[in-house]
């Protein structure tokens, strides 16, 4: 059995610097939210002294760190009023698309946001993208919009594009005016269309990330539309054998939120599983109890 590991699996640029910043700040610190949407490194790094809260309010000193989905200004301006040390790990793809929020609004635009209204990342932007901002989850949303004659539009960036296209074509019955900026990252891209490259040339496919994390239920969701069987699990130890019955080639990747250990924990188990499923002198798979 081959075991292929996907390029561009587990942590993106993002998630790599947001906890580099947490393991080199002084600690204790305190993280809005849990840093990632996983639950080991979480644990790991409650253990490094980085303390997830749920608000400010649990936080009177020291220091506090934002997570790479950011927050709204609002957030900044009281954590600076509290007198907190800030450590700022917003991706700088999310801080850019925070930015370009605050300069459209302020040059008159509707600011529309094209993501999920209960993600962290989009409250965080809203925040920064005027009083008029809306976001829009799809384009039969936007469709129904009233009439704005001028709008800006703008994405959450792990949507995929093709939303962001079909919400912008969607505006534009109801607007005048209308500007539209790619703020989608490329490494959710990426990530996506190795994985379903991969699904398509493997027998199974094992997407290995927290069951929270929704980057990573939607990688499974789009390698399990190839066709292919696909598992998601967190730890190796999920992996269940039957899955794997005449399989000659297995594909793993991993979620944003993925560390490479975990992925690696994952590929090691599965080549052990092979030693017992293909024993060298068996030519077929032994079945499964
Ligand atoms: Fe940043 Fe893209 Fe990751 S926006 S946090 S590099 S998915």
């Amino acid at each position: 059995m081959d075991v292929i590991v996907a390029d561009y699996a587990g942590f993106c640029f993002g998630v790599t610097r947001a906890v580099k910043q947490a393991r080199e700040a002084p600690k204790p610190v305190a993280s809005l939210g849990a840093l990632i949407h996983n639950r080991q490194v979480v644990e790991q790094l409650a253990r490094e002294g980085v303390h997830p809260v749920n608000s400010l309010e649990e936080v009177d000193s020291g220091r506090v760190l934002i997570r790479s989905h950011g927050v709204t200004p609002e957030i900044l301006a009281a954590a600076r009023e509290k007198g907190l040390e800030i450590i700022d790990a917003t991706c700088p793809y999310v801080a850019r698309a925070q930015r370009l929020a605050r300069k459209l609004a302020g040059e008159g635009y509707q600011v529309i946001i094209v993501g999920d209204p209960g993600h962290p990342e989009v409250k965080g932007l809203l925040g920064w993208a005027g009083p008029g901002a809306v976001v829009v989850p799809h384009k039969e949303a936007a469709a129904n919009l009233p009439f704005h004659p001028r709008r800006a539009v703008l994405a959450q960036t792990t949507q995929p594009e093709e939303k962001l296209k079909e919400v912008a074509a969607a505006l534009r019955s109801n607007t005048d005016t209308l500007v539209v900026h790619n703020t989608v990252c490329q490494a959710t891209r990426q990530r996506q269309e190795a994985a379903v490259n991969l699904a398509r040339q493997v027998d199974v496919m094992v997407v290995v990330g927290g069951k929270e994390s929704a980057n990573t239920r939607h990688l499974a969701e789009l390698c399990r539309a190839t066709g292919t069987p696909t598992y998601h699990v967190e730890r190796a130890g999920e992996l269940c054998r039957q899955w794997f019955i005449n399989a000659r080639r297995v594909g793993v990747t991993g979620g944003a939120s993925t560390p490479a250990w975990i992925i690696e924990e994952v590929v090691v188990m599965l080549a052990e599983e092979e030693k017992v499923m293909f024993p060298e002198d068996e030519k077929e798979p032994v079945k499964a109890p």
